[in-house]
């Protein structure tokens, strides 16, 4: 395994990233969500069974639920058991009687051909191993003219305002390029789905974030400047500076930090 896989967080079950917190963080922040499961629902037929690959905390899966009505199914699956147990208790509580969860992987799909009538990988695919396999799967378990949709950070786009431009770059680009398995899958998924797919589309949705708060909650940047140091690609006194000039930009919350998510959504043909 190569070093970077290591500190992709969302591809090991390493310990030390509190991923329930994160989530939770993420989920409170970001816009793209209500528009992503808006186009979903636009795409489904009434009464379908869906499946959301990659859950997380589950935070998706009431929506899930209310959309698909009282004659349709939703199904989950994750490999993170800590996060399936908070996806279950979710369900408890919510008291969400037509969703089961299953602890599976994306590339493995434990589910019989033309099963689903959508599928969706939300924020998943950036994380493992081969995005092409699991998008083969998602087309073998979707029934014809089943509806995919997927969303991923564009990491392409990510900017941070800082005075140390040079630095920034420099530690955006090691998010994108090592802290994240697949950091250019944004703009890759509309051509990998073109082998199957039709109908194809893509939005982008940009949050903005002008609080050094909410940035470093977002990116989880202590975490990443913390990663930098240990793989020896910052010093730990460039950390510190870069950190603390952050910091002292937040008079009247003046950082500007932009975030996008590319949504695609695609048809089995
Ligand atoms: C960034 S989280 C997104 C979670 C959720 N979809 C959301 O939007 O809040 C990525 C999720 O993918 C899961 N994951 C990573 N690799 C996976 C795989 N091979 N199969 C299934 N889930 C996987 C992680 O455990 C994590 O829950």
């Amino acid at each position: 395994m190569a070093d970077h896989d290591r500190l992709s967080p969302f591809a090991t079950n390493e310990n030390s990233f509190d991923r329930v917190a994160f989530l939770q963080t993420v989920a409170s922040l970001s816009i793209y969500k209500q528009e992503a499961l808006r186009q979903f629902e636009r795409n489904l037929p009434n009464g379908a069974m869906i499946l959301d690959a990659g859950i997380g905390t589950g935070i998706d899966l009431p929506a899930l639920e209310r959309m698909v009505g009282s004659r349709g199914r939703v199904i989950g699956v994750d490999t993170n058991q800590e996060l399936l147990d908070v996806a279950q208790q979710l369900c408890l509580q919510e008291n969400l009687t037509r969703v089961s969860l299953y602890d599976a992987d994306i590339h493995d799909l434990p589910f019989p051909d033309d099963t689903f009538g959508g599928v969706r990988i939300d924020r998943a695919l950036q994380h493992i191993v081969d995005p092409q396999r699991a998008i083969e799967e998602s087309y073998r378990v979707l029934k014809r003219e089943g509806t995919i949709e997927i969303c991923d950070p564009d990491w392409e786009l990510l900017s941070i305002s800082h005075p140390d431009s040079q630095l920034t770059a420099r530690i955006i680009e090691y998010k994108r390029e090592q802290n994240i398995q697949n950091g250019h899958i944004a703009r890759a998924t509309p051509t990998l789905l073109q082998a199957g797919f039709n109908e194809i589309s893509t939005i982008v949705i940009e949050d903005t974030f002008t609080s050094p708060e909410q940035v470093k909650a977002f990116l989880y940047l202590d975490k990443l400047l913390d990663d930098m140091v240990r793989m020896d690609v910052l010093t730990q006194k460039e950390a510190d500076e870069w950190l603390k000039q952050f910091d002292q930009q937040n008079v009247g919350n003046n950082v500007l930090c932009s975030f996008t998510t590319a949504i695609t959504v695609g048809k089995k043909q």
